[in-house]
């Protein structure tokens, strides 16, 4: 049995192969709302057979959204909304997750087909002022975000765990915390972002504060029987910034504290690091962290086909894939995986005349 179909148990949840949809925005709600786009592209994944279909970056407050059409949690309304959709998930036999988010600095920007109006919403546009650990834009063309406060801080903290009560009510069954990719997390993490002189910056222990308050805010909130993700970028590729090894010293701390597995993503705190990417270029992260911190860790990043994926897990690298543009492509491909690996999975009944 290919190691991709076998079954990956995380506390009380089995995930019945190990190939997951990794969180990708859609710049299509309303308010916060998720809408029928959500349902259809969500629901589409579950349907090509996906063991997890995890919503995009979900904000925990209106000023963490990424764009002013970004999803959020802020709401009982916002739980409400989503409920339909975990359903529809569920009915397939996929686990529906949801990736919780603040965006912190590079909030307030368009969606990726407004980027020719300008890379800031401002204000009178519907905008806001963006929060950050120090006032440092992410680059020219960003506006300088506001220091947040140590009640800012507290809040944020207070934030994600009242929404991952809401994931809850929304019949969600994995959170992913979302400590990558330069946004508000991240930006505490690393040394280029963070400038700050209280007990949130300078040190690693001090940097990592905010991470850690959140994982154990959120476990308050979030059942012991359901899995905690986390997803960090293990290194910012520029000398000086986050790098692997105080990924895995996190990780190492984020396991004791309820988290579960590690999502091993790289960079995007600064835009001009330069990056190999390429293909599995970030699995190495995933093994170091797997195998120096002893957690479950998910490898993500120009995977795209099946027996790349198998030797991935195959060879212990990581315990789950996450595939993202080959699911936009694709949402079919696990289902077409297994064939290519000679693995029999059950085809959605409606669509059993078609099984390859
Ligand atoms: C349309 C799109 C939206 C994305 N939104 C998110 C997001 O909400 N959260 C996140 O952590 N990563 C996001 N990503 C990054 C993907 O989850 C993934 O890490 C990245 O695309 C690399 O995987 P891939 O080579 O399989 O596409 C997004 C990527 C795409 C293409």
């Amino acid at each position: 049995m290919a190691t991709l179909f076998t079954p990956l148990k995380l506390r009380g949840t089995e995930f019945k192969n190990r190939i997951f949809v990794s969180p990708m925005c859609q710049y299509s709600s309303r308010d916060g709302l998720p809408t029928e786009w959500h349902l259809v592209h969500l629901g589409s994944r579950a349907v090509g057979g996906a063991a997890l279909v995890m919503a995009e970056a979900t904000a925990v407050s209106p000023e963490g959204r990424i764009s002013p059409r970004d999803s959020g949690l802020w709401s009982d309304a916002h739980a409400e909304a989503f409920a339909p959709i975990t359903r529809f998930v569920k009915e397939q036999g996929s686990i529906p997750g949801i990736q919780l988010a603040h965006a912190g600095r590079k909030a307030s920007t368009p969606p990726p087909w407004e980027k020719a109006s300008g890379r800031f919403v401002r204000p009178e546009d519907g905008g806001w002022t963006p929060l950050a650990p120090s006032s440092i834009p992410f680059d020219a063309g960003y506006p300088d975000p506001r220091e947040m406060t140590s009640r800012d801080i507290r809040l944020v903290a207070q934030q994600f765990s009242e929404a991952a009560a809401r994931a809850l009510n929304a019949g969600f069954e994995v959170i992913e915390l979302h400590f990558a990719h330069g946004y508000l997390v991240h930006e505490f993490l690393s040394p280029l972002s963070n400038r700050r002189e209280d007990a949130y910056g300078g040190s690693f222990e001090n940097r990592a504060r905010l991470s850690i308050e959140i994982v154990r805010a959120v476990r308050k909130t979030w059942p012991e029987r359901l899995p905690l993700f986390v997803r960090l970028s293990a290194t910012d590729w520029v000398g000086g910034g986050w790098d692997l090894d105080e990924s895995v010293v996190l990780a190492l701390s984020l396991k004791t504290l309820g988290a579960d597995l590690i999502d091993c993503s790289s960079g995007a705190l600064v835009p001009h690091a330069k990056i190999p990417a390429g293909p599995g270029y970030q699995v190495p992260f995933a093994e170091a962290i797997r195998e120096r911190a002893g957690i479950p860790t998910a490898a993500v990043g120009f995977i795209t086909d099946p027996v790349q994926a198998e030797t991935i897990l195959a060879t212990g690298q990581a315990d789950a894939v996450f595939l993202a543009r080959e699911m936009l492509r694709n949402p079919y491909w696990p289902l077409e995986a297994a064939k290519t690996l000679g693995v029999d999975v059950p085809w959605p009944r409606q669509y059993e005349r078609a099984k390859l």
